[in-house]
């Protein structure tokens, strides 16, 4: 048996008893468990601190297996499922009897993913059920894009974190709830409403995310994807004056750039680059908002991107980060 073998072996084991289990997918690391198992599935909710009535996306090997959780499935679905899996998307359809209330949060749907990650498209295969997992961080915090920043924040609750190098998505997979008639996009990803639009000949509507009226799903909490460190969204031209002032007054800041170079006199901050292309961007975001969170910065100004369609999540996930200083009033380009 070769190594990768083992591990994945091992991970099937843990899970098969109950325990969890780190695990790399295309778009965030998961905190893994045995959708069938609900005391396995409340350790999740244990170990990240989240409210037990917040629903977890069930993972599949394939999507031969929606019929198993999910029933009264449209046709919507099938052809979703045919064009983007495995990959970063998940369905959100009435769940068949039988899902347990722990998964589902006691909601009559259920969401169902097929990712695209080898590491995970093993697990899965071996297991042969149905993988309940959130995103592996603790509630609210950013979303980990690497096994390291797994076992940073929740090593002790797990039996192992399987290492499946850095996220390619590097943001969460896109939610389209399928269970009301029309396609509903819950959250934004890699996945874009074009596409479904595409692939479905038919409209797919966007739900406000910050609409306190959408269906609850945590990743539409305003503050959810937070630094511990204020973050602050400002176009150019602010974002130069801060950094000036906060030079001259010698107070130390993170700045996530897109198009700046680091030239502003902003002595004892620090500068990341990131891609000025959307897919580059999402891939690098979590791990260098994580990076600069841990800076010592007193606060982190982000150049807000494009507001364009193709910069849709990223905007979606950066004004959650921001969420917690402009409602304090520390200013944000209205949206
Ligand atoms: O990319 C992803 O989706 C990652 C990886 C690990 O697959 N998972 C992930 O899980 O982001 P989590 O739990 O952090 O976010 C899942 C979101 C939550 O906002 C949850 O409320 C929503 O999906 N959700 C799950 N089931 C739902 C349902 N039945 N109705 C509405 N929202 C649901
Ligand atoms: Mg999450």
């Amino acid at each position: 048996m070769t190594e990768h073998a083992r591990d994945i072996a091992a991970a099937v084991d843990a899970l098969r008893a109950g325990q969890l289990v780190g695990l790399p997918t295309e778009t965030v690391y998961g905190l893994a468990a045995d959708a069938r198992n609900p005391d396995a599935v409340a350790k999740i909710f244990a170990a990240k601190g989240r409210p037990a009535n917040h629903p977890l996306i069930v993972h599949l090997a394939s999507a031969e297996q929606l019929d198993d959780w999910a029933r009264e499935i449209p046709e919507a679905a099938r052809i979703l499922a045919a064009a983007f899996w495995p990959g970063p998307l998940t369905l959100i359809l009435k769940r068949q009897r039988g899902v347990p209330d722990a998964v589902t949060g006691g909601q009559d749907t259920v969401g169902l993913r097929v990712p695209a990650h080898p590491v995970a498209h093993a697990v899965l295969s071996a297991f042969g059920g149905g993988l309940a997992a959130p995103s592996a961080n603790r509630f609210g915090r950013i979303s980990p894009t690497t096994a390291a920043h797994v076992r940073e924040e929740l090593g002790s609750s797990v039996a192992m974190v399987l290492d499946g190098g850095e996220c390619e998505v590097g943001i969460e997979s896109t939610i389209v709830d399928l269970s009301r008639g029309v396609p509903v996009v819950l959250r934004p990803g890699r996945v874009s409403v074009d596409e479904m639009s595409r692939a479905l000949g038919a409209p797919v509507f966007a739900a406000d995310a910050l609409d306190s009226s959408a269906p609850r799903a945590s990743g539409t909490l305003a503050s959810h994807y937070a630094p511990t460190t204020p973050v602050r969204l400002l176009d150019v031209p602010a974002l130069l004056a801060e950094t000036v002032a906060a030079a001259q007054a010698g107070r130390r800041i993170g700045v996530l750039s897109r198009t700046l170079i680091d030239d502003a006199p902003a002595h004892g901050s620090v500068w990341l680059q990131l891609p000025n292309d959307p897919v580059g961007y999402a891939h690098g975001l979590y791990r260098d908002l994580r990076r600069l969170d841990q800076c010592g910065a007193e606060v982190l100004l982000v150049e807000a991107p494009p507001r364009s369609i193709e910069w849709q999540a990223v905007n979606d996930r950066l004004r959650r980060a921001a969420a917690d200083a402009t409602a304090a009033g520390e200013g944000l380009p209205k949206a």
